[in-house]
């Protein structure tokens, strides 16, 4: 039986000091350049304190004309490197490692911030009503990708030179690395479409490039899912494939999660109606990825109780993840590696449409983050509307700022 104080050691050398880890969440807290600044150090020194193995970044942008949100990190070739080091140094505060999560989001941004974006093929996003928040991407060319390979291998690099420990590249959620992964999104018929090692041939050579300037002693963590949970989108057997040719390119860890935007499988409603389990709702795909998987899985999704958290070690997973609930109680890892029972109750919503439930809910998180980054307890009763509300008025001011500097 692995316990969750056990260390974790990867291929490349690196040792995790404990089995769980707090997953990438969207911070929306840059500060002005879009660099992290005060609230990012003061998060992360919390998370830090809270005590888990493994701290994985909010999603960083490798391109600055490509950003999710307005309060993204962007970290390019000549991006200030200092507020990064400060920002690496909070997160290993307590003696834990902090990852860099890397992303570019290719169709996934709003009109308001971008009139060009990109993806694999220029097929928009189906959001049904809300579609119209983003405009049709245009199908990348040859040399689209190859600069988009070369952008993640020196946000890496630079990360490394930053002091972080790892990076985690995004395949997962319907970004970029996923769109060229999904059959839906790619329509492609060249060396980058059809076929799953076609339609996988971005992701590896992101991989190997991101590994060959990082060199050793450094992990490359991937997060990606384990189904989109679309019909005739990404699925688990394929999912079970890319693993391997993620382990033949230099990969340490695979993270699974799962969803896109169109497909809110981490809000709990894939657009397939597939039930999932309320708790590590993706632990079901995950046992059929484990008998083949030659790299250790970290599973993330609906993790809040510690016994939860030992269910999904036993199963033969390395790592226990949380996202949401690390907001809620950044102390949940301390207090179950110390054997105590504490666990985060995750608020709900009586919205009816989905999207604007998953949005809603995730602003609560968002506030949690917002709040600890001011030095202030997480806060536990805020209203998801009201927290949409707000979140929709800083990101007004904060979309702003942003287009100034870009
Ligand atoms: C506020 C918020 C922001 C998120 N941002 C990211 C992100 O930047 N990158 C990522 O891979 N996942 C992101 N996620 C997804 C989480 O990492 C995780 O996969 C998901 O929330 C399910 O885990 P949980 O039930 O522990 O929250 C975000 C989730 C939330 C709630």
């Amino acid at each position: 039986m692995t316990l969750l104080s056990e260390p974790l050691r990867l291929r490349n050398g690196s040792v995790l000091p404990n089995r769980i880890a707090k997953a990438a969440m969207e911070e929306l807290l840059a500060a002005p350049g879009q660099l992290p600044g005060d609230a990012l150090r003061t998060l992360y020194r919390r998370l830090a304190a809270g005590g888990a193995g493994l701290l994985v970044t909010g999603h960083v942008m490798i391109d600055r004309r490509a950003v999710a949100q307005p309060g993204d990190v962007v970290l390019e070739h000549d991006t200030p490197l200092e507020p990064f080091r400060h920002w690496a140094a909070a997160g290993q505060s307590a003696g834990g490692r902090i990852w860099m999560q890397i992303n570019h989001p290719g169709r996934v941004i709003p009109k308001d911030l971008a009139k060009t974006t990109w993806a694999p093929s220029a097929v928009p996003i189906d959001l049904g009503g809300l579609s119209g928040m983003y405009p049709t991407p245009r199908a990348m060319t040859a040399q689209d990708i190859d600069d988009t390979v070369e952008r993640f291998a020196v946000t890496a690099r630079r990360a490394r030179q930053a002091g972080f420990d790892g990076v985690e590249i995004h395949a997962a959620h319907g970004y970029l690395l996923s769109q060229f992964l999904s059959p839906l999104v790619n329509r492609r018929d060249d060396r980058w479409g059809g076929s799953l090692h076609n339609r996988a041939r971005l992701l590896l050579d992101v991989v190997g490039a991101v590994r060959e300037r990082v060199g050793t002693g450094f992990a490359v963590g991937v997060k990606l899912n384990s189904a989109d949970f679309q019909r005739g989108g990404f699925d688990t057997d394929d999912a079970r494939d890319v693993i391997k040719m993620l382990a033949d390119v230099g990969a340490d860890l695979v993270e699974l999660s799962g969803g896109s935007i169109e497909s809110l499988a981490t809000a709990g409603s894939p657009a397939d109606g597939r039930t999932l389990a309320r708790e590590a709702y993706f632990l079901v795909l995950a046992k059929q990825l484990l008998a083949t998987s030659p790299l250790p899985l970290l599973l993330t999704g609906g993790i809040r109780r510690r016994a939860v958290a030992q269910q999904v070690l036993d199963s033969g997973v390395a790592m226990a993840g949380m996202a949401t609930a690390l907001a809620i109680d950044p102390t949940l890892p301390r207090q179950w590696l110390a054997g105590r029972e504490a666990q985060a109750t995750a608020p709900r919503t009586l919205l009816r449409n989905k999207a604007l439930a998953a949005a809603a809910l995730q602003a609560v998180t968002s506030r949690q983050l917002a709040r600890l980054g001011q030095g202030k307890p997480s806060g536990t009763s805020y209203s998801p509307a009201v927290a949409l509300l707000v979140e929709r008025l800083v990101r007004a001011r904060r979309r702003r700022d942003y287009l100034t500097w870009v």
